[in-house]
């Protein structure tokens, strides 16, 4: 526990359960690659803890969490952590998953509010308290760093946290988390609870104090704040708040108030903070979640002056209107970066300077996509390289891969939409069909190849930057049936709002497949088949 410069008492450890708390959003399942990208970027981001899923959910949760297990949990990197709830299954699970990390974590809950003993578990008080025992100790005779969580804590009978916390202590716990499951608490609340619950639990002195907030009334970040300043030192967090619901408190919002008002808190963290917006975006395009544009640092027009007043100021002197440069969170301000007439050096030290290294073949391919895109858009900012590199690098691992599509539209006829794809037989497909629009056409054309019914619950297109020529955005989220759990996001960029549509539909698709698995699937037509159909009656 007392690793150099990870102990010293302003240090607070960031816990990323972005592939566990945030993968619970609604529509944010990612595939096991996807989960390896945003390991290796949390990694680059500098978290102390990652979270890497619960794996006893679902085999597939498992095999993901023991792959960033082996392939992030190195000696110098970080803690990788498996969620358990107290059962022997699930905490032999989690320590199936992570036992190759070199640092491997197991956190295991109960929920000790009385709604949830008497509702939920069906337990009683004295139940939890055993079971608390029983499993924590279990646990530690696998593993020498645990996490325990009272789950509903802020609305539990502080006198009776402090029993089975404990115990928890007691039977080997060397983290207690203390989470507000539902978003309840407010921040003088919260202060008082943990100052409390650190003062009062026997043996709360050699432990790490750890908080876990919700957002939903808005208060996830300044409950996680005021956490900290009653003197937890590590704060459980997800890149752009995704969790369930309203979500769980942002790390770059925790991260960029440790780092700009440390006259008030006095705390600082491991983050290199200039890797934030590459990672908000990384885990936004994964999962298919927008960032609203006015999020805290990572927003759209978090670092944007439209009044006047502002602009006149901003002009005089930055500090004026800007409380943190927009550098610092890895946002560069540079605007026109090439044009068509760039090389691919300079192509190359651009992409640097964003923070991408690539291999020869990755560039070369970089570079074609850069001067496609430079012959149809005079100002290619770092924005328009950023998504062409996220469309092209950071899509899921494709099945049906994008040939080609051509589109007909307008109020003269039906809207028709022809599409090639190549399949996961490798061979091509062609298919037209008519819509009610020439988004539905693509779309029906793409189904009518890959035969996987799904119902698209979202739909929706932003521009990248401003001007008539930029890049169209598409987002979408679909369910393979109409009451499943889980939906797919998908991401398209493109000059072409249609085309942009089609990618992201496919990188749905591809997601959904990835997950439910395509073994027996058998793409309709081939080259030589080209079928028209009507659309749907809707
Ligand atoms: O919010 C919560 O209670 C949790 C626990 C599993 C820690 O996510
Ligand atoms: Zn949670």
């Amino acid at each position: 526990m007392d690793e150099p410069g990870v102990s010293s008492n302003n240090y607070v450890r960031i816990f990323d359960t972005t592939l566990r708390d945030g993968e619970q959003s609604p529509g944010a399942s990612l595939t096991s690659a996807e989960k390896i990208d945003i390991a290796r970027q949390l990694v680059r981001l500098g978290v102390d803890i990652i979270e890497a899923g619960f794996p006893a959910a679902s085999p597939d949760d498992l095999e993901g969490v023991r792959r960033i297990a082996r392939e992030v949990g190195t000696p110098d990197g970080p803690v990788i952590c498996g969620l358990a709830r107290t059962t022997k299954n699930d905490i032999d699970k989690a320590w199936e998953a992570i036992q190759d990390a070199a640092k491997p974590r197991i956190h295991t809950f109960i929920a000790t509010s009385d709604i949830h003993m008497e509702h939920k578990l069906r337990m009683t008080r004295e139940q939890v308290v055993e079971r608390t025992r029983e499993m924590v100790s279990y646990a530690r005779s696998l593993c020498d760093d645990i996490e325990f969580s009272p789950e509903d804590a802020c609305r539990s009978d502080p006198a009776f946290l402090v029993e089975v916390l404990g115990v928890a202590i007691e039977a080997g716990a060397t983290t207690l988390n203390i989470p507000d499951t539902v978003g309840y608490i407010t921040p003088a609340e919260y202060h008082e609870l943990i100052t409390y619950l650190i003062r009062e639990t026997p043996g709360g002195d050699r432990v790490f104090w750890s908080v876990h907030c919700h957002d939903d009334l808005g208060m996830a970040t300044a409950n996680t704040l005021a956490g900290l300043q009653a003197g937890a030192r590590q704060a459980e967090v997800t890149i752009n708040g995704i969790g369930e619901r309203a979500g769980n408190t942002a790390l770059e919002e925790i991260v960029m108030a440790l780092r700009t008002r440390p006259q008030v808190y006095g705390l600082e963290t491991g983050i290199d903070a200039t890797h934030l917006t590459r990672s908000s975006r990384m885990v936004s395009n994964y999962t298919g979640m927008l960032v609203q544009p006015n999020k805290a640092i990572t927003g759209a027009n978090a670092f944007s002056h439209e009044a006047g007043i502002h602009q006149d100021g901003m002009l005089k002197n930055q500090a004026t209107y800007e409380i943190m440069t927009p550098e610092t969170v890895g946002l560069s301000q540079s605007n026109l970066v090439l044009g068509k007439h760039s090389g691919r050096h300079a192509f190359r030290v651009r992409l640097e300077e964003l923070g991408y290294e690539m291999e020869s073949d990755d560039l070369n391919l970089a570079f074609q996509r850069f001067k496609e895109l430079a012959d149809k858009k005079k100002t290619v900012t770092d924005a328009d390289i950023e998504a062409l590199i996220a469309d092209e690098f950071y899509g899921p691992e494709e099945v049906f891969h994008m040939e080609g599509i051509q589109v007909a539209c307008g109020q003269m006829g039906m809207p028709t939409a022809t599409i090639k794809l190549r399949g996961p037989d490798g061979k091509e497909h062609i298919h037209a069909a008519i819509g009610t629009g020439p988004v539905d056409a693509t779309y029906q054309a793409i189904d009518q190849i890959v035969q996987v019914p799904n119902t698209l619950v979202e739909y929706r297109v932003a521009a990248i930057t401003e001007g008539i020529d930029a890049l169209g955005e598409v987002t979408v989220r679909i369910r393979r049936d109409a009451n499943g759990r889980r939906s797919f996001g998908g991401h398209g960029a493109d000059t072409d709002i249609i085309v942009a549509s089609a990618k992201a539909y496919l990188a749905a698709i591809n997601k959904m497949l990835a997950y439910t698995g395509f073994a027996d699937l058998a793409p309709e037509g081939d080259a030589a088949t080209i079928g028209v159909r009507a659309p749907a009656a809707t």
